[in-house]
């Protein structure tokens, strides 16, 4: 999500109040959660190099219409596709096309599948055969910037702990946050409040409460975290051209921590090089 989307659908910065969910809630979180995951997995073990981003875009759509859920982002807001797929530079919302992945690229894979009316998204990257050394450190400072940013998580704590945990592990290793896109609440809705910046800003904070719904998505940079978006609308690249990686889980806040709705059943949470 923007940060654009949020001053538009709320008053500022400033978020409505969270919605809090019971049991029933956290039920329907845990089946889309899981799906959304599965389909990673499939997608996962579909990419290679040759393969076209539209391949897999199929490959999820069919994969939802197999399972009855529905691709959030399918005509969202005049998006066309079932996922998006990030290549190297491209930060976010990649347009599936017909051009095939080439070896040593890496790709993220994004998908929010809505189950009975329950939303779960989630995004991991994939490497395309194998991967120069970089790519992969940057792959796995990103997902520890995920991992860490949830476990921030407690109760009587607040949102800014959780962009806390990442900037400073990512600036620890010399890499950036972007800024123009966030994490979001979701539900029953796709985008809903609290907005999750991947970064302290105490300006922005919202108390955690059990039973409120959220996605953590860090998008890091190996260059700047500058973004800019392609004439197609949604495409956004870094500035710098430097690569870039994103990990996202759906979590929901519990009484004592954090639940993970968005778990791999297959542990396929990290891509790995293929053995030398
Ligand atoms: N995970 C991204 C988000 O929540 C996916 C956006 S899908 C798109 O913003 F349709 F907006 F591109
Ligand atoms: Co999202």
């Amino acid at each position: 999500m923007t940060q654009n989307d949020q001053a538009v659908s709320d008053s500022g910065r400033r978020s409505p109040e969270p919605p809090i969910h019971g049991p029933e809630g956290f039920e329907g979180m845990r089946k889309a959660g899981r799906l959304t995951a599965e389909a990673l997995d499939v997608l996962m073990e579909a990419t290679a190099p040759g393969v076209t981003t539209e391949y897999l875009d199929n490959l999820a759509y069919t994969f939802a219409m197999d399972h009855g859920a529905y691709p959030a982002s399918l005509l969202y807001r005049g998006y066309p596709k079932s996922i998006c797929t990030s290549i190297n530079h491209v930060v976010c919302h990649g347009i599936p096309n017909d051009k095939p992945l080439r070896e040593g690229d890496i790709v993220n894979l994004d998908i929010c599948l809505i189950v009975d009316g329950w939303h779960g998204d989630s995004s991991r990257m994939a490497y395309v055969g194998e991967v120069p050394r970089k790519a992969q450190r940057l792959c796995e400072i990103t997902h520890e910037c995920l991992m860490r940013g949830i476990a921030a998580i407690k109760p009587g704590g607040s949102t800014t702990d959780i962009g806390r945990a990442i900037q400073a592990y990512a600036e620890a290793e010399r890499c950036s946050v972007v800024r123009d896109f966030c994490g979001h609440g979701l539900g029953r809705t796709y985008h809903d409040a609290p907005t999750i910046l991947h970064y302290a800003e105490p300006s922005y904070d919202v108390v955690f409460k059990p039973g409120q719904f959220f996605t953590v998505e860090p998008m890091i940079n190996l260059g700047r975290p500058a973004v800019k978006v392609l004439s197609d609308g949604w495409t956004a690249v870094t500035r710098d051209r430097s690569l870039s990686a994103q990990f996202e889980h759906t979590v929901g806040v519990t009484e004592t921590g954090v639940e993970i709705f968005t778990f791999s059943p297959k542990g396929l949470h990290q891509p790995v090089n293929p053995a030398a």
